[in-house]
């Protein structure tokens, strides 16, 4: 599609995009009383006008029915979690089985890897990405320390090459060939949290299982995101996030994927507690452990309903739009802010510079725009102007256009501020 940097062909865009009801259903923050250009629903989304419905519910069940509110309440808190399953898998390509919400991301992937990374002898490595999220780093240095081996020596990071901003797929399955029979384990970000890559998770995860390692993947930036096909892809285990795309709240609960060829194996350990239990005879407070014949056994404690009522709100709008729909609008959107930084930047002399890939299928909704010289200054500018990105060091400004909630005329005005901020800089 051929784009113009006008007002007009942005409300143009608006009135063609069967999206663009759904921007009054979420809450914008404001700046001098003007709703803002939000782009880091990558990081929190916006609050959906439903969040608050869902919470009241909750409230109201628990002071009209205390402790009866959990097989009484008008959504049981005892099951509650069940519900989100079967929504949660369509947006991850997934059997609702292998699907369940439980505890917050890091913790998720800690208590995954007590099942997917067990070292032993020779096969004790496992393969990241460099510069993966500090959380992930932190949490792969501690779990093989617990181990007893040396972060150093067992954990390998997969470069990019010298003067490229992405991963090459060819360089990720040539590390995975390389450590071979030592790789216990590939664990990585499936979308990159500073460029935006989407990475090759079928052809990494096929490479993985062909050095006899377990693959898992780290969904925080994927899922509500990209295109995921979890079971089709043969996929072990993955851990998301639901505050960032998936507009669930600051800090609220992860999702997790485990493959059903790991349900009901003993030889697969987990750290379990009663709500993994057979929830027919969950209250019956029997010594042993009969897990839930599904990734439900992972489940430990009882759920944190009042979080998950904003989650379950969020879902319901995923369930009605669905992923290609949101997709389609994510590629146009992106595009189209692609198209107004290019404009920028022959507008002005060229200040900055996209490190996201250029090639729609390895990114999703994120841009990530380099800003040479005095970044910083502008990325101030733009806050004080009502658009709110977010900066990560040295130089990247993080732009992700929600395609729930923003629109084709934000990113025509949001242009239109970046050229006021770059202009009026001191030269
Ligand atoms: C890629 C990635 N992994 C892990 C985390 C940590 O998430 P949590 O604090 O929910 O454990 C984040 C948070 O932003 C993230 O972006």
């Amino acid at each position: 599609m051929k784009f113009e940097n006008s007002r007009e062909f942005a409300q143009k865009l608006d009135s063609e995009d069967a999206l663009a009801p759904y921007r009054e259903q979420f809450i914008f923050p404001k700046v001098r009383g003007k709703k803002v250009i939000y782009f880091v629903g990558n990081s929190l989304g916006l609050q959906p006008k439903s969040a608050k419905k869902y919470v009241d519910e909750i409230m109201n069940d628990w002071a009209e029915l205390g402790v009866e509110g959990h097989f009484h309440a008008e959504k049981p808190w005892w099951d509650y979690h069940e519900r989100f399953a079967p929504k949660l898998a369509k947006i991850v390509g997934a059997n609702p089985e292998e699907v369940t919400v439980m505890n917050t991301l890091t913790v998720n992937l800690h208590l995954l890897m007590v099942s997917f990374y067990r070292p032993s002898g020779k096969r004790f490595k496992i393969i990241c990405e460099e510069k993966a999220f500090p959380s992930d780093q932190y949490m792969l240095a501690s779990q093989v320390r617990f181990h007893g081996y040396d972060p150093d020596e067992a954990i390998v990071e997969i470069k990019k090459r010298e003067g490229e901003n992405n991963f090459r797929t060819e360089d990720i399955l040539a590390k995975i060939d390389e450590v071979g029979e030592k790789c216990a384990l590939v664990l990585i970000g499936g979308v990159n949290y500073y460029t935006g890559q989407v990475f090759n998770m079928q052809k990494i995860t096929r490479a993985g299982h062909e050095v006899g390692a377990f693959v898992g993947w780290d969904l925080a930036h994927a899922a509500g995101n990209i295109e995921l096909k979890l079971s089709d892809w043969n996929v072990d285990f993955a851990a998301w996030c639901s505050y960032k795309y998936m507009n669930s709240g600051p800090g609220n609960a992860s999702g997790v994927f485990i493959n059903k060829k790991y349900h009901n194996r003993k030889d697969i350990p987990r750290f379990e507690g009663w709500w993994g239990h057979n929830k027919a005879r969950r209250f019956l407070m029997e010594p042993e452990f009969q897990p839930e014949p599904d990734a439900n056994a992972w489940q430990i404690s009882n759920a944190p309903v009042l979080a998950l009522g904003p989650y379950l709100a969020s879902l319901e709008m995923f369930d009605e739009v669905g992923m290609p729909a949101l997709i389609e609008k994510r590629n146009k959107i992106v595009a189209y802010l692609e198209y107004i930084l290019h404009e920028i930047d022959k507008e002005v002399e060229s200040t900055f510079e996209i490190i996201t890939p250029e090639n729609p299928k390895e990114r999703g909704t994120q841009l990530s725009v380099f800003l040479h010289g005095e970044g910083k200054e502008i990325f101030r500018y733009l806050m004080d102007h009502g658009v709110i990105t977010d900066w990560r060091e040295p130089n990247v400004i993080r732009l992700a256009p929600a395609a729930f909630y923003c629109s084709f005329e934000d990113m025509y005005e949001f242009g239109q501020i970046l050229k006021n901020g770059i202009l009026s800089k001191p030269k």
